[in-house]
């Protein structure tokens, strides 16, 4: 019954949809246990690019039944939009199942998004506006709309208003917007009904029983552990835990069912969004990993900021989430730089600081203490054996393996599928 949970070990944006397809071919199940179009993995196969949002990577392997568990919040519209994308592409997504249990994101919720934004004005999260926050907001705060009601139009309405009459006398009254009517809600959302009536069931049972029959399950994090609510870097995160704790709660799994932990991490840094990065590199060193990794982002097209690889981050991760595997992707985005620094500490007003400083202030003024390595220059993408790596590649790997708390199992060397080094299987 392994249950295993890949999770983003830094601000997102990892490669944790090109790992989920590295052992997509192996597993039964995937679940997608939290967030929800806020989320953006690419995922290379062979000619094709697939960028998905709100389904999980490993819809895109044949046999694996994905499950959208209750963690998740849904945009209903984006949903089906995707699975349309899928289906036109030649996706099998007949199999999908989706929680009763998770919430709606509605278009009062993209509007709130937007204008609690504009604002905060210089306060600004930097959210991908995709409704994410105020949708979890209303679910903590008990009038949130969940997947099940969608099928009684009595409750449904009673909820849709319980949610609008605050929210209306905000829009009008502080945003300076119109107020939504609940007639428009409850018709867009009546009108998804019958299509999702039969993808809807209990998902936590029904991975239960997956696992009780000895069944392969993934979790598969969106957004990663420095953006989760409780242990991001608050108020600079998403909403939801995108930590491993979350697979447990995001599902109805009890925790001591996950049988390993997968952290991903990149090479370097990148971060979406507001919010501190000791190791950011606001410079042409940065735009040169920018341009050499690609770095815009999957959802929103914005520029991703670009650093150096943060040893304490990655240990901060390792102890969170209790990562057993570490996959390290796009280390041949570092091909050709002569040397490559690594923060290995924090310097906070003269104070050295080994760990994440516990205080938020700390952190937004941490200074990197670099330890500085020798980089290579042969092209690396043809690599499939930890041995193939140049004598300095090697090192640079080992030398974060030892400072970030985890083995690390594979190596990604480019976008593509089989672009992978393999050192300890993922699943065994
Ligand atoms: P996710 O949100 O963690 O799934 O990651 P994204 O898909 O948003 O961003 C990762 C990007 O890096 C994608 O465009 C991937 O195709 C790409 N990628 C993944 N692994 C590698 C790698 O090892 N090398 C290179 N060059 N690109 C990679
Ligand atoms: P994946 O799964 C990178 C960031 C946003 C913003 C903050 C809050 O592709 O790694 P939200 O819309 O969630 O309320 O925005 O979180 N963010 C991400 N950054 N990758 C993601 O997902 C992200 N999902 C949210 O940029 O700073
Ligand atoms: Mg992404």
């Amino acid at each position: 019954m392994p249950a295993v949970v890949i999770i983003g070990a830094q601000w997102g944006d990892e490669g944790k949809g090109k790992a989920t397809d590295l052992i997509a071919g192996r597993i039964d199940h995937v679940v997608k246990f939290n967030g929800g179009n806020n989320a953006g993995h690419t995922v290379v196969i062979g000619n094709e690019k697939y960028a998905l949002h709100l389904l999980p990577s490993g819809i895109l392997t044949d046999g694996v039944t994905p499950v959208i568990a209750n963690g998740v919040v849904i945009d209903l519209e984006v949903l089906f939009e995707e699975i349309d994308a899928l289906s036109s592409r030649g996706i099998d997504v007949s199999k999908l199942r989706v929680s009763a249990n998770a919430h709606v994101i509605t278009s009062y919720h993209r509007t709130l998004d937007k204008v609690t934004e504009r604002f905060l004005g210089k306060r600004q999260i930097g959210t991908t506006g995709r409704g994410i926050g105020p949708t979890y907001a209303d679910k903590i705060n008990r009038v949130g709309i969940r997947v099940q009601d969608i099928f009684d139009e009595g409750i449904l309405r009673q909820k849709v208003e319980g949610a609008l009459d605050l929210k209306n006398h905000l829009l009008v009254k502080i945003y300076n917007r119109r107020a939504i009517p609940v007639d428009d809600i409850v018709h867009e959302l009546l009108s998804y009904a019958e299509r999702l009536r039969p993808m809807v069931c209990d998902t936590s049972l029904l991975l239960h029983e997956a696992l009780a029959e000895g069944k392969t399950v993934l979790f598969e994090g969106g957004q990663a552990t420095m953006l989760d609510v409780d242990h991001g870097t608050y108020p600079f995160v998403t909403s939801s835990n995108s930590t491993a704790g979350g697979a447990s709660t995001g599902s109805g799994i009890g925790p001591n069912a996950i049988t390993r932990v997968i952290g991903i991490v990149k090479a370097y840094t990148t971060r979406v969004g507001s919010g501190p990065f000791p190791t950011e590199l606001d410079n042409d060193e940065g735009e040169r990993l920018r341009q050499a990794g690609a770095e815009f982002g999957t959802t929103t097209g914005r520029p991703r900021r670009c650093g150096w690889y943060d040893a304490p981050v990655a240990r901060y991760s390792a102890r969170i989430n209790g990562v057993t595997d570490f996959v390290v992707t796009k280390l041949d985005v570092l091909t050709g730089l002569s040397e490559i620094p690594v923060c290995v500490a924090y310097q906070v007003d003269g104070v050295r600081f080994d760990e994440m400083p516990v205080n938020q202030s700390d952190f937004h003024h941490a200074t990197p203490i670099y330890e500085n390595f020798p980089g290579w220059t042969d092209d690396i993408s043809a690599a499939r054996k930890f041995e193939d790596l140049p004598a300095n590649a090697q090192n640079y790997v080992r030398a974060i393996e030892s400072m970030s708390g985890a083995r690390i199992s594979a190596i990604g060397v480019g976008p593509a599928r089989d672009e992978i080094i393999a050192i300890h299987d993922l699943l065994d």
